[in-house]
């Protein structure tokens, strides 16, 4: 797992010593070998981090560090907020570990920065399997990535090699089945157990495109307003992203890209209600690919951290306002649509998604081709979207033949251009 010369390190803020010794015992017995650091409250742990004389001036910088909410002197929160404004340590990735479960902990956790937030359990079997899924999002999953630094995009093989296994917890999620009451019971008992999933479907349950005027709190009520296919689709698409995701930031902004895959998502479901019943891809098909349909951007981020940071620094510097797909061109071997079909075949989804993933920047896919309509919806919504942070700068020129392709009459277009636009803007504005 980590090599003898760089151990993973983790800083463990946390005032209680039985805690922090049942943590450390669950690493243990999950096998996740790291090196763990502790500091007992936030002052000591941000002595810790500015490596402050006489105790830390030595102190190794942490890959991770895990955060209790309630601490004397300085609280999470507080702790939180001081590492995410101080810019030397703003890119260490935070996750919240905490025995509340209390929706304003987790919201207050996610709007500081922090990248992942996990309930305590009481139950030490609880705590083993908690830990497990935490070390599989963010100590293990990067393994085969760092120890195979800039080779991975030359051939297609040692690609596929670095490329992580499908999380467990969308193994989970992809084996149940909605058509009973009780995979859709199942469904939300996973949500509610996963706080981060569960801040995601909440947040959408709240966006202004469903349009509730009293505020979602529980899963249950977002269950009504989103329906349990738009759930597990969100739930599925976040696990699967969360697993991609670098251990410290790099250029490329996954909240950022997340809102767009959201935008474009709920602009496909508008879409595809104006399409004639029978032409219409399934629910599920539309979020899965409106969520993933960039997920190749990870890929890049995942097996090359330099590269990727090179390939966003000229996207935001002198490439500013060029296509995604033209920039690749001339920087990669290979582009973020090919990267996300690979990653997409790796993991057995659909073929259709595979086709989304792998063609949504192509111009003039066969109306029948597996994959269509979708892959038509994604390419034009994509033309439509103002251009937002994470704009991939598509040019806007959409053809009345690209309307008619998916079943929309032409009196339709207006309309529906200035909802999807609306839609975006709101999503944007709305508080995440
Ligand atoms: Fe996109
Ligand atoms: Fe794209």
């Amino acid at each position: 797992m980590n090599t003898a010369t760089q151990p993973f390190v983790i800083l463990l803020i946390e005032d209680e010593k039985t805690d922090a010794y049942l943590v450390k015992w669950a690493l243990e017995e999950n096998r996740i070998s790291v090196d763990l650091r502790q500091a007992f409250d936030g002052y000591e742990a941000l002595a810790y981090l500015r490596r402050c004389a006489p105790h830390f001036t030595d102190a190794p910088r942490p890959n991770l560090i895990l955060l209790d909410l309630n601490m004397p002197c300085m609280g999470g929160l507080e702790c939180l907020a001081a590492i995410k404004q101080d810019l030397s340590l703003r890119d260490i990735p935070v996750v919240m570990l905490s025995t509340s479960h209390a929706d304003r902990d987790v919201f207050a956790s996610h709007d500081l920065g922090a990248a992942d937030y996990f309930t305590k359990p009481m139950d030490i079997h609880q705590l083993v399997e908690t830990i497990r899924i935490l070390g599989e999002r963010w100590i293990t999953s990067g393994v085969t990535a760092r120890e195979k630094p800039h080779a991975a995009l030359r051939h297609t093989v040692e690609l596929l090699e670095a490329l992580p296994a499908l999380p467990k917890i969308a193994r989970e999620i992809l084996s149940i089945k909605l058509s009973t009451d009780k995979g859709s019971d199942l469904l939300l008992k996973l949500v509610k157990k996963d706080p981060a999933i569960l801040a995601k479907i909440i947040g959408l349950a709240n966006s202004p495109p469903f349009g509730t005027s009293r505020k979602i709190e529980t899963v249950g009520d977002a269950a009504t307003v989103l329906g349990v296919n738009r759930i597990k689709m969100v739930a599925l698409s976040f696990a699967m992203i969360s697993s991609m995701r670098r251990k410290s930031a790099g250029l490329l902004n996954v909240t950022e890209l997340w809102q767009h895959s959201m935008i474009v998502a709920l602009a496909m479901d508008t879409l595809s209600k104006a399409m004639p019943p029978e032409r219409r891809p399934p629910e599920e098909e539309i979020y899965l690919a409106g969520l993933l349909h960039d997920i190749g951007l990870l890929v890049l981020e995942y097996v090359d951290p330099d590269l990727s940071d090179r390939f966003h620094a000229a996207r935001l510097g002198a490439g500013a306002g060029r296509p995604f797909t033209e920039l690749e061109a001339e920087m990669l071997e290979i582009n973020h649509c090919e990267l996300g079909a690979l990653l997409a075949e790796h993991w057995n989804l659909p073929e259709t998604i595979i086709a989304v993933l792998r063609d949504h920047h192509s111009g003039g896919v066969a109306p029948d081709a597996v994959g269509q309509p979708l892959i038509a919806m994604t390419n034009l919504v994509e033309k439509l979207l103002p251009p937002f942070d994470m704009s991939e700068h598509i040019p806007s020129g959409i053809n009345i033949e690209e309307w008619l392709a998916l079943g929309i009459a032409a009196d339709r277009v207006d309309e529906l251009e200035t909802a999807i636009r609306k839609h975006a803007k709101e999503v944007v504005s709305a508080p995440t």
